[in-house]
C-alpha cells in the first residue's frame, strides 16, 4: 500500500493543468466517492495492526498533498479565467460623483446654526395657509395691499386659502399652540405673485425669528442682530437700523449691514451707499400677542425676517436670482 501511495504522490506532483475539464477528471480519479483516496481508506481497514500507525501517517500525508494540489490548481484556473474573461484589474475604477449642497441650503443651515448657538430652536409651518395665519392674526388691515391678488396666490375655489407670502405665519401657529417664552427660528419657502426676473421670483426662502418673554426690549433685538451680522458677514461688520413699517411689529425697522465687497467705500453691489439691506424686524405688535391669547402687559418680544436668497446673493455675489432655481449643475457644483 505504501508503495502505491508513493507512486500516486509522484503522479500528483507531476500533474498540472489550466483546463477545468482536466482538473475535474483529476478530481474524479482521486477525490470522488469511488476514487483512489477513498479506496485507500477502505484498504486501510485491512492493514495489519502493527503497521497501522505508520501507514496511517503516510495515508494522511497523501490526503493533504492531494487536497492542496487540487485547491491550488482550482484557484489558479478561477483567477486566470476571471481576469481574462470578465475583469481587467488594471483598468481605473468607476468613480462616484458626489453631489454638492444647494447654496440656499448652505446659507439656511449657516443662519440656523448661528441662532441655535444663541438658544433658538427651529420651528416649521405649512406652505398652504389660511388668511388668519398669513394676514389677519398678524394685524394686517382688511384693505392692506399685500392681500391683493397682485401679490398673493389665492386658491380659486376658496379665497380664504393661499400660498403663504412670508414665514411670519409660523409665528402665529407656534404662539397659538404653546406657552411663552418663545425663542424660535423658522425657515421656509414663501410665494408671491411676481413676474420672474433677475431681481424677483415667485418662490423664495425666508427665515423668521421670534423671541417672546418678560421684559424683552428693542436693545435685545439690536444686540442679537449685531451678533448675527458679525457671525454671518465677518467681525468687522457694522449694522444700521432704519425706521420702517410692518403691520405686525411696532416699532419696526429695516437692518442694513456694511457692504462686505467695498468695505463701505461704495460699489455697484451696494449702489455706492456702503450699506446693504438684509432684513426686516421690530417689536411684536400687542394685537398679534392678543390674537394668540398672550397677555401683552406681561410679555413682549421681537421678530425679524430675512430672505435667504438675498443673504446668499451677498455671500456668493450671484446677482441673478433665477440661478438658484434652474438646477444647472455647472452652477450648483461650484458650492
Ligand atoms: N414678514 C416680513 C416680510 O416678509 C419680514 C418681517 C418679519 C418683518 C418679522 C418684521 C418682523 O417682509
Amino acid at each position: 500500500m505504501q508503495e502505491n501511495i508513493s507512486k500516486y504522490i509522484s503522479e500528483i506532483q507531476n500533474f498540472s493543468t489550466d483546463n477545468l475539464e482536466q482538473l475535474e477528471l483529476f478530481r474524479i480519479k482521486f477525490l470522488s466517492k469511488k476514487g483512489i483516496l477513498s479506496n485507500l481508506f477502505e484498504d486501510f481497514k485491512n492493514v495489519p495492526i502493527d503497521q497501522k500507525r505508520e501507514t496511517g501517517k503516510i495515508l494522511n500525508e497523501f490526503k493533504i498533498i492531494l487536497e492542496n494540489k487540487y485547491s491550488t490548481l482550482r484557484n489558479q484556473i478561477d483567477i486566470s479565467s476571471s481576469v481574462s474573461n470578465e475583469y481587467d484589474l488594471t483598468l481605473p475604477g468607476t468613480s462616484h460623483n458626489f453631489g454638492s449642497r444647494h447654496p440656499i441650503s448652505l446659507v439656511k443651515t449657516e443662519i440656523c446654526d448661528i441662532f441655535s448657538n444663541l438658544g433658538f430652536s427651529i420651528s416649521e409651518g405649512p406652505e398652504i395657509e389660511d388668511d388668519w395665519h398669513n394676514f389677519s392674526a398678524l394685524n394686517f388691515p382688511v384693505e392692506h395691499p399685500a392681500r391683493d391678488m397682485q401679490d398673493t396666490f389665492f386658491f380659486e375655489t376658496n379665497p380664504d386659502i393661499l400660498l403663504r407670502t412670508h414665514t411670519s405665519s409660523v409665528q402665529i401657529r407656534t404662539m397659538e399652540k404653546n406657552q411663552p417664552p418663545f425663542r424660535i427660528i423658522m425657515p421656509g419657502r414663501v410665494f408671491r405673485n411676481e413676474a420672474i426676473s433677475a431681481r424677483a421670483h415667485c418662490i423664495f426662502h425666508q427665515i423668521e425669528g421670534l423671541y417672546i418673554d418678560k421684559k424683552v426690549s428693542f436693545a435685545d433685538l439690536k444686540q442679537t442682530l449685531l451678533f448675527f451680522a458679525k457671525e454671518m458677514f465677518g467681525e468687522e461688520t457694522k449694522i444700521r437700523l432704519r425706521p420702517s413699517f410692518f403691520p405686525f411689529t411696532e416699532p419696526s425697522a429695516e437692518m442694513d449691514v456694511t457692504c462686505k465687497i467695498c468695505k463701505g467705500s461704495g460699489c455697484n453691489v451696494c449702489k455706492y451707499t456702503g450699506w446693504l439691506e438684509v432684513l426686516g424686524c421690530g417689536m411684536v405688535h400687542p394685537n398679534v400677542l392678543l390674537n394668540c391669547k398672550i397677555d401683552p402687559d406681561i410679555y413682549s418680544g421681537y421678530a425679524f425676517g430675512m430672505g435667504i436668497e438675498r443673504i446668499a446673493m451677498l455671500k456668493y455675489q450671484v446677482k441673478d436670482l433665477r440661478m438658484y432655481f434652474e438646477n444647472d449643475l455647472k452652477f450648483l457644483s461650484q458650492f
